[in-house]
């Protein structure tokens, strides 16, 4: 691995496939948390869970599509949140996430693939740091409308370059014009990983499923 801390995130983006991205978050999980906290100010976790808890019960069965070592997942314990399920390309990540002790089940499955859950299983999905730079596409969406309920919501951030330049904007024009969902809220630009990366914009978007 490339020791460097601040060259980690550029690391994974620069993977060539879902084989070496797994390989190098498997990598980094362990370091991960100390890195994201210490050297990057990663707060893109907590902002994105204050506004599921905005529209969500905390009753409500929440999918963490990409939980990665579980820093999602503790930002909506702590609004109260228990009934949530953890799924990950990288089982390296998917361990730490165990050991957070807030997820009830860990899946390791892969974003723009098929999934193997249950068409309305879950009353909201939240993402977070996973649309981005070679990571999973705006051909994910497809899987996360169908497991998601109707009426249920789709929370996640997206890194704004990657919003207009990736596929997103069209893919979620698309499937808003078709009335498969509904934009529900938009935040503000802001910085998610404020020391470590100051040039990168995120934002969260908050949908409403209304069909699939
Ligand atoms: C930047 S980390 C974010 C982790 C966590 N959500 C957080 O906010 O700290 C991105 C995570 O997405 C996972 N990931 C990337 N592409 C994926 C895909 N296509 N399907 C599932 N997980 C994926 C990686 O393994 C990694 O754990």
């Amino acid at each position: 691995m490339n020791n460097k801390n601040e060259d980690r995130v550029q690391w994974v983006y620069s993977s060539k496939n879902n084989s070496e991205l797994s390989q190098r978050y498997d990598e980094w999980a362990k370091d991960y948390d100390k890195d994201l906290s210490e050297v990057f100010g990663w707060i893109a976790p907590k902002t994105a869970s204050a506004y599921l808890a905005k529209y969500v019960h905390p009753d409500s069965i929440v999918l963490d599509a990409g939980a990665g070592t579980g820093l999602v997942g503790l930002a909506l314990a702590e609004h109260g949140f228990q009934n949530l399920t953890a799924m990950d390309l990288s089982e390296g990540m998917l361990r730490e996430a165990r050991d957070k002790n807030v997820y009830g089940k860990l899946d390791q499955m892969v974003l723009g693939e098929p999934l193997s859950y249950a068409t309305d299983s879950f009353d909201a999905v939240i993402s977070v740091g996973v649309m981005t730079l070679g990571h999973a596409g705006p051909d994910s969406f497809k899987e996360l409308l169908r497991i998601t309920k109707p009426q249920g919501y789709i929370v996640f951030t997206i890194r704004t370059d990657v919003y207009l330049k990736n596929g997103f904007k069209e893919k979620q024009e698309e499937m808003e014009s078709k009335k498969l969902w509904e934009v529900v809220d938009v935040s503000e630009e802001f910085h998610p990983l404020p020391t470590g990366e100051p040039d990168v914009l995120h934002q969260v978007w908050v949908y409403r499923v209304l069909n699939y």
